[in-house]
């Protein structure tokens, strides 16, 4: 199997994409270590895949719960081939309506956990001889979305920070790329459905996003993250892989 053996950390893996992810993965044949914020999903998660995964409750934006989750999966599984920096969240506002501390929460989440995250796996992975890492970065970074001006922003910085850290670690065997999805079904809509008067409506809206007129499947995105964190792609570095039904590519919309 494609990643027999291989040490897998992917965060926010309690739900959606990252816990795709992480299935994808575990029928791989990796160790994966289902890191989430959300303690008891993380855990549930990882023991719906089976004896090689563990659940660790982690805040990505904590450099103490980051050191603590590197050293356990070190300590437990020896090394780290992989780390899908997965973890973030969205919300709505402009620079106006937005306030400062949720500026800040998202910041800290989406851009400074990939920070910290890569910060304490990146010397293990260049002792070993290599790695790779793949960031969560979205559709809306390269072309933007009204009334998300925080998310946007942080999944630009992303990108941007994709495409640093693959120059500074080439040399190290270590890769890093990037999966940027466009609007997927995960339970973060759930969530904005379920508070929408009409989530019908709402949803053919989110539908009519991509010029497949649908929205994505968190297993579809865990297809391009397993490219990325495999040997297939191994000639790739500082890449961004779009996976959004053809929401960036154009208006489709205009008739
Ligand atoms: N769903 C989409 O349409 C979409 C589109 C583009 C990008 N993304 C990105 O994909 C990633 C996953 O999103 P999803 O749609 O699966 O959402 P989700 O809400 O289903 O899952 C995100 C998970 O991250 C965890 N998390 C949040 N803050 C955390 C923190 N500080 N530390 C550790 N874990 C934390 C949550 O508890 C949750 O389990 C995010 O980075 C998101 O921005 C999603």
């Amino acid at each position: 199997m494609e990643l027999t053996d291989k040490v897998c950390i992917v965060t926010g893996a309690g739900s959606g994409i990252g816990k795709a992810t992480a299935k994808l993965f575990y029928d791989n044949g990796a160790k994966v270590a289902v890191a989430d914020v959300n303690g008891d999903a993380a855990n549930s998660a990882a023991a719906e895949l089976g004896s090689n995964a563990i659940g660790i409750a982690v805040d990505v934006s904590s450099a103490k719960d980051v050191e603590a989750m590197v050293a356990l999966v070190v300590e437990k599984w020896g090394r780290i081939d992989v780390l899908i920096n997965n973890a973030g969240f969205g919300m709505t506002g402009n620079v106006v309506s937005i306030a400062e501390e949720d500026w800040d929460r998202i910041m800290a989440v989406n851009v400074k956990g990939i920070f910290l995250c890569s910060k304490h796996v990146v010397p293990v992975m260049a002792a070993q001889g290599g790695g790779s890492i793949v960031n969560t970065t979205s559709y809306t970074a390269a072309s933007a979305i009204a009334d998300r001006t925080a998310y946007v922003a942080s999944k630009g910085a992303i990108s941007s920070l994709t495409r640093a850290m693959a120059l500074d670690h080439a040399k190290q065997g270590i890769r890093v790329n990037a999966v940027a999805p466009g609007t997927i079904d995960s339970p973060y809509f759930e969530r904005i459905f379920s508070q929408s008067p009409d989530p019908q409506k709402l949803r053919e809206e989110f539908n009519a996003r991509a010029a497949m007129n649908r929205m994505g499947r968190p297993e579809e995105v865990a297809e391009a993250m397993m490219f990325l964190a495999s040997d297939r792609s191994r000639f790739a570095t500082g890449s961004i892989v779009t996976v959004d039904g053809g929401s960036s590519i154009g208006n489709h919309l205009v008739r």
